[in-house]
């Protein structure tokens, strides 16, 4: 059988560059060699790109950039190369035609339709969400009033743009408090993403700090009730069939699931299933696969949600376009749990690329 020939993209320009070089490392080490030639690009931070070819065990320690054999390579948007275009270092450029592209990157610049844009004008069959969903699911505001609208039940949120607070910060914080009517609230740039700039306020004062911290990352600025309770999250697979995978929980083991949680002290334990009723997941399971449609999702993408301490309430956070693939990651465990291990899982996805009209 001929090798299909599949580009890996990592890193880029986002705040949650390492943690993509960590997921791409995972999906290179787990995708079967035999049915694949790999071709990794690697964008480092400042957005520049190259093919390497060697090294490629140097992914996730992000040491492949030392590596002097890498080429300046790029994806072309003229769809007649529908591949890569690679500078030979002697001023000319050769092409490489690739059947598939995985975009494996977290956040701006990759998660957010930016990419799934460059791929669609490349013509390039790609792995995960389209232009629109992605852009779509990575503005929480935009998620929000999509949900909201088409019944799917959300924590109570208000928003609006930093510039607008700088010029009336009273009538903001009043709206707000209006609105969600109760504290602890939790504050989010609309666009980001590993819980950079969201933060918790138990009053005004720290509401106030919050909308600041918030407006570094994103004008958007979007505020929600705080939901006490269990984080828990719902992998789903598929195009237009999409499959869910069983409910796992996510216990943070201090305040809530912030960047150091995730990242850095590792010490946020992960229970699969999740310690919660049967009915309470098979409903979750359903909302799931609804948002999932609702936000137009292809391929895969990962659905938060928190189950309400008392209420048993579920409410949806978020939906991740491409979720974390690291070994240790929600979703692959998930997935494996219902017995779609790793290397089958990237079978799936790239079967899932090339079937999408
Ligand atoms: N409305 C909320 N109530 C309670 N906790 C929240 C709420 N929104 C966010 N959090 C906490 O903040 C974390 C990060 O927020 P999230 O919306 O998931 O952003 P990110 O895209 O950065 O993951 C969540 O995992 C959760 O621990
Ligand atoms: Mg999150």
């Amino acid at each position: 059988m001929k090798k299909i020939n599949i580009g890996i993209i990592f890193g880029g320009k986002s705040s949650e560059h390492e943690v993509s070089r960590t997921s791409a490392q995972a999906i290179i080490n787990n995708i079967r060699k035999d049915k694949y030639n790999i071709y990794l690009i690697g964008i480092t931070k400042q957005g520049e790109w190259f093919l390497i070819t060697e090294d490629y065990d140097k992914i996730g320690n992000g040491d492949w950039e030392n590596n002097s054999s890498k080429k300046s390579a790029f994806i072309s948007p003229d769809s007649s190369f529908k591949g890569l275009i690679v500078d030979d270092g002697n001023g000319k450029f050769e092409t490489i035609r690739l059947d598939v592209v995985i975009p494996v990157l977290h956040g701006k610049n990759g998660e957010d339709g930016t990419m799934q844009g460059l791929l669609e004008l490349s013509q390039i069959p790609f792995v995960g969400c389209d232009t629109t969903s992605s852009a779509a699911c990575m503005d929480k505001v935009v998620t929000n009033c999509m949900l909201s609208y088409s019944g799917i039940s959300k924590p109570a949120f208000n928003w609006f743009y930093s510039y607008d607070f700088e010029k009336n910060a009273e009538e903001c914080i009043k709206e707000t408090e209006k609105i969600i009517k109760k504290y602890p609230m939790f504050i989010k740039p609309a666009n980001a993403g590993s819980s950079v700039g969201v933060s918790k306020a138990n009053n005004r004062e720290e509401l106030i700090e919050g909308i600041k911290k918030a407006a570094k990352e994103d004008q958007k600025i979007l505020i929600e009730e705080g939901i006490t309770g269990k984080e828990v999250e719902c992998a789903i697979l598929g195009n237009e069939n999409p499959v869910a995978s069983c409910v796992g929980e996510i216990a943070p083991s201090s305040g809530f699931y912030d960047y150091e949680a995730k990242y850095i002290n590792d010490s946020s334990k992960l229970f699969i299933p999740a310690r919660i009723p049967d009915n309470i997941s098979e409903e979750i399971r359903k909302i799931a696969v609804l948002a999932y449609k609702v936000m137009g999702c292809s391929g895969l993408s990962r659905v938060d949600f928190f189950v309400e301490e008392g209420t048993n309430r579920v409410l949806l956070n978020e939906i991740n376009t491409f979720p974390g693939f690291t070994n240790i990651s929600m979703y692959p465990k998930l997935m494996k749990e219902i017995g779609v291990d790793f290397p089958d899982l990237i079978d799936q996805l790239i079967n899932f690329a090339l079937q999408r009209k």
